[in-house]
Formats: structure tokens, sequence, C-alpha cells
């Protein structure tokens, strides 16, 4: 989908579909706008239809014997409560009602009320990943027909460099989707590396696998220990982005890799949706989507390591016992109370491994837990840092991008949830405060003098519903926010 803006307005546009979004309190000199084009004949049926462009109201209009073929418009509410999410949410609307109409679409919004760069952005970005539908698996589904192109009316021209990033940005977003939605059978430990690989490829990064044989090497034993049960090999990914000259500065993302999670001899019974657990790889589906996006956008000054420890929970005669006793490769010892906690073993071992590339900063994202989602529902991730200043910055990273994100507390008292009769400690504490006590869980295998922050996506991975630019299903949640946070998160 191409993107550009028309800076000469409405009068020097020519495409066939066109957006408008109203704001109730300019109602009538937006309608003066377009009325000329359509010879009087919109401001009486909109006043029939009672539109006054009350935010979430959408009408349309079928123009048959003009250039402009459709027209869309779509209430946008109160100039006052106006945000990049109004035009998320709205934009969202108009491309679902574009579908049917090949060929341009025209929006025009009152870009006065906006920075125009960001708005241009989050306009064209929800555009797209609304219109997201994956195909892959159904025989009968027919090509969509949409808008090929999409012009933003009335922006100025400089606006079409940062608009050079929306496509870069909603391809990482959706191989995200692609991959969160792929079920356990078709994306496995090894097609998650190859995976991986192909993109390692594509973007010139450099690339490893370790197997499991190296993994035991170096004493990956709680990671192991997880990928016991399972059939299919462990397959531990280390992608690295490095920029043209010098790197200035170096991070590290991390992502839970678990391609099921069947909770192992814990095994998920009950009301936990046990199919939907081939989403529990969305923290690595999130590090891969923002790698895909960091190889075609590469930005200066910063080397980025992609760090995924990706395995099976499963459950067969050499699956982890509850109970047992295992090393982590910074030699702690951990009692696996529960065998359905296994996200955190995987990580334990990965964030070790990570610790001794010595970056500045390390960011893991992980379908962590079932509390994460009942504190904060499906559209907040949980976040957890000591560092303020990392905090701060992936919250306006994440702000910008429009994605929920809410700094939790790191209560190191809960510690004590997690102390063990025999081991170092357990993998589970209490049950309440549960999202604490797996981050707290995570710290012990982070190198301390390292800024280290956790996100817990457990509930923003996935929606049941379509929600603004997310259709139902794989949300692609944190690509955005990371690519944003790469990006600006280094600038003073
Ligand atoms: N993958 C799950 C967490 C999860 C649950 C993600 C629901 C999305 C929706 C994780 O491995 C898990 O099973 N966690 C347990 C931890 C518990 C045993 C301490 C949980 O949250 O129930
Ligand atoms: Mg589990
Ligand atoms: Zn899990």
């Amino acid at each position: 989908m191409q993107f550009s803006v028309n800076p000469a307005g409405l009068q020097g546009w020519d495409g066939t579909t066109l957006a408008l979004g109203i704001v109730t309190t300019s109602f009538d000199e937006q309608l003066n706008l377009i009325e000329p084009l359509f010879q009087g004949s919109i401001t009486e049926t909109l006043k029939e239809k009672n539109f006054s462009g009350k935010e979430g109201s959408i009408e349309t209009f079928q123009l048959i014997s003009k250039q402009i073929k459709k027209l869309i418009l779509v209430g946008l509410g109160n100039k006052d409560s106006l945000n990049l999410d109004t035009l998320r949410k709205a934009s969202a609307k108009i491309a679902r009602s574009s579908i049917g109409s090949p060929g341009e679409l025209g929006v025009l919004f009152p870009w006065e009320y906006f920075e125009q760069q960001d708005a241009a952005c989050a306009v064209s970005e929800a555009i797209r990943l609304s219109l997201f539908k994956d195909k892959r698996f159904n025989n009968n589904s027919e090509p969509t027909i949409r808008p090929s192109s999409v012009n933003l009316i009335g922006l100025k021209d400089s606006i079409n460099e940062s608009l050079q990033k929306v496509n870069p940005i909603c391809a990482g977003v959706e191989l995200a989707r692609e991959l969160v939605g792929s079920p356990a059978n078709e994306l496995t430990p090894t097609s998650l590396a190859k995976q991986a690989l192909q993109i390692a490829k594509e973007y010139k990064f450099k690339a490893k696998v370790l197997s499991q044989k190296e993994c035991q090497e170096l004493g990956m034993g709680a990671y192991l220990a997880v990928s016991k049960g399972s059939d299919i090999p462990p397959q531990f990914i280390h992608l690295v982005y490095s920029p043209e000259g010098k790197a200035k500065h170096r991070v590290a993302l991390v992502g839970k890799g678990l391609t099921f999670d069947s909770g192992g001899y814990n095994l998920k019974v009950g009301a936990a949706q046990i199919d939907l657990m081939k989403f529990d790889m969305g923290g690595s589906a999130t590090v891969l989507g923002t790698a895909r996006s960091i190889g075609e956008l590469r930005p200066k000054d910063i080397e980025i390591h992609f760090i995924i420890a990706a395995c099976e929970n499963m459950i067969n005669g050499s699956a982890v016992h509850p109970g047992d006793i295992v090393k982590a490769s910074n030699g702690k010892t951990i009692e696996i109370n529960n065998t359905d906690a296994e996200g955190r073993l995987t990580l334990a071992d990965a964030l070790v491994y990570t610790s001794k590339l010595k970056p500045e900063i390390i960011i893991d994202l992980a379908t962590l837990t079932g509390a994460c989602v009942i504190a904060l529902g499906d559209e907040i991730a949980g976040l957890w840092t000591d560092d303020d200043q990392l905090a701060q910055k992936l919250k306006n990273a994440a702000a910008a991008s429009g994605e929920g994100l809410w700094r939790m507390p790191m209560q190191n008292s809960y510690k004590d949830g997690l102390k063990s009769l025999l081991a170092d400690l357990k993998n589970t504490g209490p049950r309440a405060g549960g999202s604490i006590t797996a981050a707290l869980f995570l710290k012990e295998f982070v190198e301390s003098s390292i800024a280290w922050a956790h996100i817990d996506i457990a509930g923003t991975v996935w929606t049941e519903k379509e929600k603004g630019l997310n259709p139902p299903g794989a949300t692609g949640y944190g690509v955005r926010t990371l690519v944003n946070w790469l990006e600006n998160g280094f600038k003073d």
C-alpha cells in the first residue's frame, strides 16, 4: 500500500474514494468544503440521518456518476477530546469501509489540531494494519479488493519522508501477527529458527542458532528442562543487527518463544483455553517483527541483539516432573514446583546468555502470566523495571504508538514467595501478585549492572474481537513501541 500527501488540498486530488473526519464543533465548515463537489446533496442527507460528527459514527455514500465513487464520513467527536487514538480508530473504520473500492483512498482529517507528522503516520499505520487478514490457512478466502494507495489530503510535502517508515513498521507488525497466528503444528521451534535465519539473510544480520547440545554445554538447565517433554528439539536463536559505522549503543531484545504451552504435568485444564497457547511465542514474534522492521529502517548508531530460547512445553516420559530441581546457566538452582510456569525458566537462561553480551539495556517480552491479564486486561501490557529513565522512555514510545503499557511495581519483598526448602528458589510463588513474582524471578538472571525491563504481553498478544486497528486474533503488540523506542529512546 502506497502512502503520500496532497498539499494542494481537495481541489487538486483525483482519486475514487474520499474519506472525511468530521469534528462536531466545525461540522458546517467541513461540509462546506466538500459540498461543491456534490452539488448540495450531502448536507441534507446527513441531516436526515442525524449525523453530527459524534465520535465513532460513520456514514457512507455511493456516488455513481461522479469521479469520486464513494464518500465516507466518520465522526471524530468534539475538538477538545481529539488525540492520535481518535484518528487511529477513525482511520480503521474508514479502511474497513473502503473494502471493495479499488483505486486511491483520499483521507482528509482536520490536521490543524495535530502535530502533522505524528498524525500522518498514525493514520497510515491504522489504515494498513486494520486491513490485515491472515489468509494462509483458508482455501476459500477470496482476494480482498481494497485501495492500492492512500493520499493524505492537505498535508505538506515534507511529511512524505516520515511516511516512508509506515510500510516497514507495518510489515514487522504483520509478521508478528502471522507468527502468533500460526498453529503449533506449523510453527515449531525448528520453523521459528528457520524464519529467523531467513530474516537474517534478507537484512544482512549476523545469526546463530544454538542446538540442544550447545545449550547443554552452556549449562542452560532451566531452559532445557522445559523442552525435555517435547519430541521437537529446542532452538536458541540469536540475531544481531549492526549499523553502518561504529555503534554508540548496544541493546538486546529477548522474547519468550514457547511455540506451545500445554502446561506440562501441571496441565492446563478447565477454563484455560489450551488451544490458544500457540500464542505463547508472542514475545519472540514481537522480537522478530521488530527485527524485520529494523532490517529495513536500518537506524544509525545502535547495535541490536534479538534473542529467543524457543521450545515447546509438552508431556512425555522424559518431561520434567513437578518438583524437579534444575540448574540455570548462572549456577542458580531452581525447584520447578509448577511446570506451567515454564516461560520464566526459558527466559532465565536467555537472560543469563544476554547479560554475558554486556548490552547497555535488555528488554524482554513475554506472554508470561495469566495474572497480568487479570490485572490489566487485553489492551494494556505490564512493564517492570528498576530503571526510572528506561520506564519513562518505554512509556513514551508506547504512548506515541498507541499501545497500552502500564508500569507495575517491582516489590522486592515478594521475593520471599519464591523461597524453596531445597533449592536457591522456586519457579512460582503465591497466586496473589503472580505477575510481580514472575518479574522478580527473572531479575535473578539479569546482570545487575545492566538496565533491564520486562514487558508481560499475556493480555495484549491476542484480541477476541476487532479492536481499533486490530482485527480479531493476533495483534502484533509491541513492534511499534519497540521500533519507536529504538529510533527515539536514545535521543536526549
Ligand atoms: N503462557 C502462560 C501465561 C498465559 C496465561 C498467557 C494466559 C496468556 C494467557 C504461562 O506459561 C503460564 O502458564 N503461567 C501460569 C503461571 C502460574 C503457574 C504461576 C499462569 O499464569 O497461570
Ligand atoms: Mg505455562
Ligand atoms: Zn507459557
